[in-house]
């Protein structure tokens, strides 16, 4: 494991408790109706992988849902996953199910640790902007999934509209840190959160990086105000033809 992954593991370790309080609270819960648009907008499968599980909304929202069955989480921070097993395993009876319906696996998105086509859908939210080689991640993402099926991205973007761009700026570069800095008493994480949200790609730059990775069918719909974007792409339909020598 190098450095870099090391540094992003033990900076979410560092903020997991405090993840979810301050995620609701600083977007008034927004973030919570992103995770219920990014599930219905999938496909129900059997099977998924949430890369970058973190503390489990995304899957918690999938569960309840019904749009998958069964749930893979992987992740570089074994905090985050501690706070987000022990959601799954309250949630659980509540949905009268056992356990054994969420595995956590702590392993690297640009590296994974699964055989080709493992998973009849792929899910990521939040999680694209950390990853050290955005298209290592996209290129598992792509390998991982059976063919005809369907990777949905959730991600932080950045609006069109100066308004709502000044607004976002200042949330970002001021408020975010602060009530971070004051709530996580982590002087550095929240300042990284918001480089990392200004500096990465959205839009139709995200989309050329999916059809890069070799998915199809890209496409997106923004959230909103273009604060935040769901990224939508397939893999190529199997047709099973048989090969011509
Ligand atoms: C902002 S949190 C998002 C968590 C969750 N998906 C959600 O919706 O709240 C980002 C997560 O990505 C994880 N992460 C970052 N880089 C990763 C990588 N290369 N492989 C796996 N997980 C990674 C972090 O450890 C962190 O838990």
């Amino acid at each position: 494991m190098t450095d870099e992954k090391q540094h992003i593991g033990s900076l979410f370790d560092r903020i997991a408790p405090t993840y979810d309080g301050l995620n609701h609270g600083l977007s008034l819960n927004i973030d919570r109706r992103w995770r219920r648009k990014t599930v219905a907008l999938m496909p129900p499968v059997e099977h998924v992988l949430d890369v970058a599980i973190g503390t489990a909304d995304l899957t918690i929202a999938m569960l309840r849902s019904g749009k998958a069955q069964r749930v893979t989480g992987i992740d570089l921070s074994r905090e985050m996953m501690r706070i987000g097993e022990e959601k799954i395993s309250n949630l659980l009876p509540s949905m009268g199910r056992q356990g054994g319906a969420v595995d956590f696996l702590y392993a690297n998105a640009q590296e994974m640790p699964f055989g080709d086509a493992s998973f009849d859908g792929v899910t990521c939210a939040f999680g694209c902007r950390n990853f050290s080689d955005l298209d290592a991640g996209l290129r598992e993402m792509y390998r991982v999934l059976r063919s005809g099926g369907q990777v949905t991205i959730l991600e932080f973007s950045y609006p069109s509209n100066k308004l709502i761009r000044c607004g976002y700026d200042l949330y970002f570069s001021h408020v975010l840190p602060f009530v971070g800095r004051l709530v996580s008493r982590d002087k550095t994480a929240y300042t990284y959160l918001n480089k990392s949200v200004k500096s990465f790609c959205w839009g139709e730059d995200f989309l050329r990086h999916l059809t890069q990775a070799g998915f199809q069918d890209a496409r997106f719909e923004t959230l909103t105000f273009g604060i935040a974007t769901i990224y939508i792409a397939k893999k190529k339909e199997d047709l099973g033809l048989p090969r011509t020598t």
